[in-house]
This record gives C-alpha cells, structure tokens and sequence, in this order.
C-alpha cells in the first residue's frame, strides 16, 4: 500500500529530524520541502537578487534544477549545497522567497510528482493543508519558541555554526510570523492533522508515536 504522511508545523520545530527517522524505519522516501525554498533563495542570493524583490527572484525559475539524493545530500543546479542552504543568510531571507505564488506554484509541482507512486514523508509548511491535501497521515509538530530556538542552536553549535541563542529565537518568531500570514498557502494546520506537542518530548517518543498514528491508519484503511 502506498502511504502518504505530511508533517507540518513552525520553524525549527524538529520536523524534519522526525520526518527522517520516520521514513528509515518505515522504508518510505523523505522529502524536505524547506529544503527547496532554501535552494531558491541561495540561487538568489549568489546572484545578487533582493530576495524582497519578488518579480527579480520570479527570472530565477527556469535556471532552478534541484535534485535531493537519497542520502539526504541536496544539488542545486549540480552542485551540494546541503551545508550552503543553513546559513544564517538563507534562513533570514527564504520567508520573503516562500511568499511568492509563481515560486510556490513550480516547487509544488516538483514536490507532488515526487510524491506519486511512492510511499513519503514530506515536511514543510502547506504539505497537509495544499500540497497533499489526500495525505494519508497529517501531523501537525510544535514546541514553544523556547525549545525550538535551543534546539536549532545546539544543531547549530554541532554544526560548528557561531550564532547566539536570542538571534535564533528572533529568526524563528520572524519566519513564523511571515510564513503564517502570507496569501498564498500559510503555514496553518490542516483541519484533519494531529497535533504533537514535541516540547517535552524526546525524538524517539515523537517518531514513535508518528509511527503508531500511521500504523493505525493502515489497519483503518485494510479495514
Ligand atoms: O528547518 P526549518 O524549520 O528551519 O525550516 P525549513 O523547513 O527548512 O523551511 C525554511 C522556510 O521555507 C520556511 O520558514 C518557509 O518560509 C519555507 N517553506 C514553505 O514556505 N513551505 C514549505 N512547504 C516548506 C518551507
């Protein structure tokens, strides 16, 4: 049976460490969509293009060819950029290049294509609500700001990324507050998603419950 599950919800929130886990014990594909936009706006940023200028960042779209290997290692137009879309620049911007309709429109093209035939776990923002509004599964993930923003600073540090805790939570209110109130597919959750507060939860608390919602679903659907 082909299983489609989409996880939603604000920045930083632990999506796409779930989504991953998620998809290796299940044998399903994963598909990060922030992965995406992030792709578009560095395209936009090497170029010299205002992400604010949205008409600008639109001449992008034909010179865009984005392939995600299985191993979770991005290319942007032949070239691995998985390291290049987190910087602190990509992150300040890509809320701007998300809120265009003609950028919305081609990457969710690619995004549904991906997720035919195949079973996915797709994570982003509009997967439950426009995306893949058939989905299988909806899950809607949070945490307060708190715990996102520590969380995305330890993933940071790690990383050897230098930022500071209160720029991070400064970044994050930012991007939620762009994503939530733009026209075009906000970020919101799906009437039909589960809501999972990940705050004080561990990852494999989360990935398994995730697990036990789509196990369940599959015995609904095979009745
Ligand atoms: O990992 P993190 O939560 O920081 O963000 P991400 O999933 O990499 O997404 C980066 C940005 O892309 C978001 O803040 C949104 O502006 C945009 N995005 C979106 O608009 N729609 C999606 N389906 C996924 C991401």
């Amino acid at each position: 049976m082909v299983m489609t599950v989409a996880i939603d919800g604000p920045a930083a929130a632990g999506k796409s460490t779930i989504a991953k886990e998620v998809a290796k014990r299940l044998g399903y594909v994963y598909i990060d969509t922030g992965a995406m936009y992030r792709c578009v706006t560095l395209l936009a940023l090497k170029k010299g293009i205002d992400p604010k200028d949205e008409k600008a960042v639109e001449t992008l779209i034909p010179e865009i060819q984005i392939d995600m290997k299985p191993n979770h290692v991005i290319f942007l137009n032949g070239e691995d950029v998985s390291e290049a879309i987190r910087t602190r620049e990509v992150a300040d911007n890509v809320s701007y290049v998300a809120s265009y309709k003609k950028i919305r429109l081609f990457l969710v093209e690619i995004q549904r294509k991906l997720a035919q035939n195949v079973s996915i776990v797709m994570d982003g923002r509009d997967i439950g609500t426009y995306v893949l509004p058939n989905a299988n599964v909806k899950i809607f993930q949070i945490a307060t700001v708190e715990t996102r923003a520590q969380r995305r600073y330890k993933e940071n540090l790690e990383k050897g990324i230098s930022c500071s805790l209160e720029d991070i939570k400064e970044e994050l209110e930012k991007r939620d507050y762009i994503d939530s109130h733009r026209s075009f597919a906000p970020l919101s959750k799906a009437e039909d998603a589960i809501e999972i507060d990940t705050s004080f939860m561990t990852i494999n608390e989360v990935v398994s419950e995730v697990i036990r919602i789509v196990h369940n679903k599959m015995e609904n659907i095979n009745g």
